[in-house]
């Protein structure tokens, strides 16, 4: 999903574009990585490969790891052994590695995380091998949507559109949803603006911008028309397989300002015309 926003939005840049498929760069695979960034010498790598699906990393831990912790180190390793010093390194991660107490939302400052589950602890990791590393940027974001992949946004339209039985939404679990075309965009800002190397947290300015996945429900049922009482309030457990952190919100307290996330998710909702 976030690698296609990211095609689009550098698909107008001064660089040639380079998108591997798996048989080409496969991230879990160092001599793939190496002889890939060998044969392409890049100017800039924006890593938004992974294993995202939190229940089936639980279940297949290894290969989270693989895909998640050790694919970044393979890059930034590829990079020192090849002597490409200059090349700049984007590596995308998740809120979720804070894994932090409810209403707490951690900025690029904070330094203390608890990630709660394989996907978190997977993503910590990848972190881990890049920290202090040159040309690097950490870019976190929290629940992101697109039109290039179905998420929550998607499947709240959908009931919303044609009420299916109970919709339960978890009203024990915050995030802040992000568009990820404004991600990819600031992606570019960031890389062309030569902001200082180190860690950003791509989210809407605004300590108290954060919701409950029932309220982001509420929220999208309103944006379509729609009043009606169609969400459950539910728990977080119940709904999901693997743990989840009660809270995957996080504040920036540096750059970028994104629009409160109703604003965004309005755009695209309406853009998208999800109600037909
Ligand atoms: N989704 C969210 O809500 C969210 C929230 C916060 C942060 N993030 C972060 O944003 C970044 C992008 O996530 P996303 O949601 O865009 O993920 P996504 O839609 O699942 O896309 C992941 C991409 O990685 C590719 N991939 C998987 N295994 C690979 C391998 N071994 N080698 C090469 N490519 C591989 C996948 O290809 P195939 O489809 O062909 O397998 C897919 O194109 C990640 O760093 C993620 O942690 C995501």
């Amino acid at each position: 999903m976030l690698g296609k926003e990211l095609l689009r939005s550098f698909s107008d840049s001064p660089y040639k574009v380079v998108t591997p498929s798996h048989k080409e760069a496969d991230i879990s695979d160092q001599k793939s990585v190496l002889i890939f960034i060998q044969k392409t010498k890049p100017d800039i790598i924006l890593n938004a490969a992974v294993l995202v699906n939190v229940d089936v990393c639980e279940e297949n831990p290894q290969k989270a790891y693989l895909i998640n912790s050790l694919g970044p180190l393979f890059i930034i390793d590829a990079l020192i052994a090849l002597g490409l010093k200059d090349a700049i390194f984007v590596q995308f991660s998740s809120s979720d590695i804070f894994g932090s107490k409810f209403n707490e939302n951690p900025s690029e400052k904070e330094e203390k995380m608890f990630p709660v589950n394989v996907y978190s602890r997977s993503k910590y990791y990848g972190e881990k091998f890049l920290h202090g590393a040159d040309n690097t940027y950490i870019v976190r974001s929290s629940w992101i949507y697109s039109e290039f992949k179905k998420t929550f946004v998607d499947a709240v339209a959908e009931h919303v559109r044609k009420p299916n039985g109970v919709f339960a939404a978890a009203s024990d679990q915050r995030g802040i949803p992000v568009w990820g075309k404004e991600i990819a965009e600031n992606t570019r800002l960031l890389v062309e603006k030569k902001y200082p190397y180190g860690i950003y947290h791509f989210v809407p300015d605004a300590s108290k911008a954060d919701a409950t996945r029932f309220e982001i429900a509420q929220e999208i049922a309103k944006i379509l028309g729609q009043r009606d009482n169609l969400f459950k309030k539910s728990s977080r457990a119940k709904i999901f397989k693997a743990p989840r952190p009660a809270s995957s919100a996080i504040m920036t307290a540096k750059f970028p300002e994104l629009p409160h996330w109703k604003e965004s998710l309005r755009i695209f909702i309406l853009k998208k015309d999800m109600l037909n």
